[in-house]
This record gives structure tokens, sequence and C-alpha cells, in this order.
């Protein structure tokens, strides 16, 4: 097959920050290609991915423990380098089942790494995540922080990291992005994709956005006595377009400067629950009822990122206001009460991301297991 792009395979391609890393790189000119077995995601995504790009989605259903089956989709694609988002990432269920985590999450990343040797691709993007710094001793925290990871996600996370890093000293070959994101939140402008959690939400905004349209009745916030400006915890939340145009400056820095780095992605600014909760009243015009509870075990106070490193080494910052993120979450929530269950022909036309042409249905096809 020959393609006039470079491709990048992304696993976990369907997800949430997989869609719009998806969308990302296509406006950047790559040919993404997805790999995904739609454990955590839903194949609809695919033909809102081809409604927003225009273009035909390349994508294969499958594992990305099927070693065999990921060599061959790269060779059959040409790929130059992939994005490795496929994991799972529920931290509370992590505790419940940690051997299930180590072997998506670590096993899951090994047998990426054995597929691209075996083909000569050796250019990675790993989505890593702060959580591996666990309780930092001040903020903001650097990418030199020691990292204290504590939940066995959190334990995976750094593993996948330590085995990136021993590939890259072993071999000069090896171009390796460690992204850490910090709080990733919204959705595309477009409201056509975005974050769809099975159940109850664990986190923050998905869950605002659920109180805002009525389907919970409010939000606990979790303490109110932490060391900070107004008691609440305070994240740096980061939005997922700004998250996935990092990944795009990530490649770029990995394949033109042949450089291997591993750098936060953030803005930088910590925002507390109460911060948020206050910008979402004024993006939605919607008051959001709340009462507080005591603090959720093994939350931290505060943690943001130090992001000078992501704009030296790979010249990206993020943009979106947190005003733009709660936005866009809540025209995504609006646009899909059912999540990707809501059939785009109940939905208004996305004006300011129609199709150059027409949109085409597509199903995954099944790739071939090793
Ligand atoms: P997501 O669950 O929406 O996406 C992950 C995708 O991987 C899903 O589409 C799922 O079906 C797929 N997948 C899972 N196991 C697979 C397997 N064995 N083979 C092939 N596909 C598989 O999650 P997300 O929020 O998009 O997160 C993407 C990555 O970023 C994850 O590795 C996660 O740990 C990391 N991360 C996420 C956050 C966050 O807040 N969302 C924060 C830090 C790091
Ligand atoms: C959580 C995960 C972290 C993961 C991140 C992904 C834990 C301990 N940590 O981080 O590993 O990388 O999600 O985005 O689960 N809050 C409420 N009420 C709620 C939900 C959250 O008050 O119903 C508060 C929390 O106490 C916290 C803030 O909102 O202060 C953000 O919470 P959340 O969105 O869950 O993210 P993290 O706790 O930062």
């Amino acid at each position: 097959m020959t393609l006039d792009k470079p491709s990048v395979l992304l696993t976990g391609g369907a997800g949430y920050i997989g869609s719009h890393t998806y969308v990302a790189l296509t406006e950047a000119g790559y040919r993404p290609v997805i790999l995904d077995d739609f454990s955590n995601s839903h194949p609809v995504v695919l033909d809102r991915l081809a409604h927003l790009t225009g273009q035909r989605v390349l994508c294969e259903r499958g594992d990305v423990l099927q070693t065999g089956m990921v060599a061959e989709v790269l060779k059959r694609y040409h790929c130059v380098a992939a994005v490795h988002f496929a994991g799972l990432k529920a931290v509370g269920e992590s505790v419940q089942q940690p051997l299930r985590y180590y072997h998506t999450n670590v096993s899951g990343l090994l047998s990426l790494l054995q597929a691209m040797d075996s083909v000569d691709c050796r250019s990675v993007v790993f989505s890593s995540s702060a959580t591996v710094y666990g309780d930092p001793a001040s903020v903001p925290i650097k990418e030199n922080f020691p990292c204290a990871p504590e939940s066995p996600y959190a334990r995976t996370k750094l593993a996948c990291e330590d085995m990136l890093n021993s590939l890259a000293a072993s071999n000069p070959a090896w171009r390796i992005g460690i992204l850490r994101y910090f709080n990733p939140v919204g959705a595309h402008a477009s409201g056509l994709i975005g974050e769809d959690p099975h159940g109850v939400p664990n986190n923050l905004m998905p869950y605002v956005t659920q109180v805002a349209v009525g389907m919970r009745d409010k939000l606990r916030v979790f303490g109110s006595d932490y060391p900070t400006p107004d008691g609440t915890g305070v994240r740096d939340y980061l939005h997922v377009t700004d998250l996935s145009e990092g990944h795009v400056a990530a490649l770029r820095a990995l394949i033109a400067k042949n450089q291997s780095f591993t750098v936060n992605l953030g803005t930088g600014e910590g925002i507390s629950v109460l911060g948020v909760l206050s910008a979402f009243g004024r993006a939605s015009g919607r008051p959001v009822p709340f009462e507080f509870v005591p603090r959720r075990a093994g939350d931290v106070a505060q943690y943001f990122a130090d992001v000078s490193q992501a704009q030296a080494l790979l010249g990206w910052r993020a943009t979106r206001t947190i005003e733009d993120m709660c936005r866009d979450s809540w025209h995504w929530q609006q646009k899909n009460p059912d999540g990707y269950r809501t059939s785009m022909s109940s939905m208004q036309p996305a004006s300011s991301h129609r199709n150059q042409e027409p949109a085409m249905p597509l199903q995954p096809t099944v790739a071939g297991t090793a």
C-alpha cells in the first residue's frame, strides 16, 4: 500500500485522547492508523472522525498484545512512528485488579515495542501521567522531580517509562517521547467527539457536566480543608485539543530533530475545584449544585506542571482557557446526552467543522492475529 503522507499508528486511537489526536495529526498532514480493541471505546467514533476530517478512517480492530498482528499492521501501512494510548486508566480499578493493569499496560507496551523493533519502526510517543509523581514536595512540578507512584495504575506507567528508557539507552536508533499528561478535559469544539465515561464518572469534569445536564443531582466536592487558597483540591486542567496538538509537536520533535524526551503536558496553572465550578457556571450559564464531603482517599492537595521543558523541546504550549474547556465539555454533553450512543442524525450539524467531502460510513476491519 502506498501512501503520500507519513503514517502513524495510534494504539487506542478510538479512545478519548486518541480520537482528538487523530484529528490533530490529520490536520497536520499525517495519516493516522488506528489500532483499537474497542474495550473502552465505541466504533461510532470512526464515523465521527470521518465526518470531521472528510477522509476515510484507517482502523484495525485488534489487541495490542498480539505482537504479530501489530507488526503486520505497522508493515502494511508503512508506519514511521507509533503513539501508544492503548491501556487501562482507572486508579480505583487498578487497586482491585493489579494483574490486569500490569498485563494490559506493561505487557501491552512490551508487545508494541517488540512489533516495532521487528519492522524497523523505532519512533514512539507514550501516554504517561502526572500521577507518576505521587504527592509532590512542591509545585510547579518539574520532570526531574522524584517519582513516587501511589497506585498500581501509576506504577504501571512508571514501569513503562523504565522500559522505554532502557530501550533508548540500548540503541540510539530508538526515538522515544514520554508525555506526562496532567488533567485532560474538554472536547473537540465541534461537539462530535469527547469523553464518554461508562457508569458514574470518577473524574471531576464529566461529573460536573452530568450534574448540569440533570443526570445527577449535585457534585460532591471532596475536601474543603486542603492547604490551598479556597480549601479545595488544585489541579492543572488541560484542554484535550491542546493535548492533541502536543502529540503533533512531540512527533515532529522525534522525527525531525531526532530527539528523545520526557515532558510534562499541562497549562502550568493550578485551578481549584471551586474555580472549575465557577468557570463552568460562566461558560454554560448553569450554576452547578454541590456539597462538601470529606476528602477522597488517595487525593493530593495540589499539583500543576512546570511546562518550560515542553516549550523548549517541543515548541508547544497550551493556549485554551478553563472557560474554553468548560464550554467544550458542556457542548459535547448537551449534544451527546447518551455519549456515542447518540445518533448523528439527531444532532445539529457542526457548522465550523463541516466536511469537504461526504462522510463515508465505516466499519473497523479485523486484522490478522499473531
Ligand atoms: P481511553 O480509555 O478513552 O482510550 C484508551 C483506548 O485504548 C480505548 O479506545 C480502548 O478501547 C483501547 N484499548 C485498551 N486496551 C487495549 C488493547 N489491549 N489493545 C488495543 N486497544 C486497547 O483512555 P484515554 O483517556 O484516551 O487515555 C489514553 C492514554 O492516556 C491511556 O494510556 C491513559 O492511561 C493515559 N492517560 C490518560 C489520562 C486521562 O485523564 N484521560 C491522564 C493521564 C494519562
Ligand atoms: C485522577 C487520578 C489520576 C489520573 C487523573 C486523570 C486518582 C487518585 N487520581 O486524578 O491518576 O491521572 O484522574 O484525569 O483517582 N473531585 C471532586 N468531586 C468529584 C470528582 C473529583 O471534588 O466528584 C475533585 C478531586 O478531589 C480533585 C479534583 O476534583 O481535587 C480533580 O479530580 P479528578 O478529575 O478525579 O482528577 P485527579 O484526582 O487529579
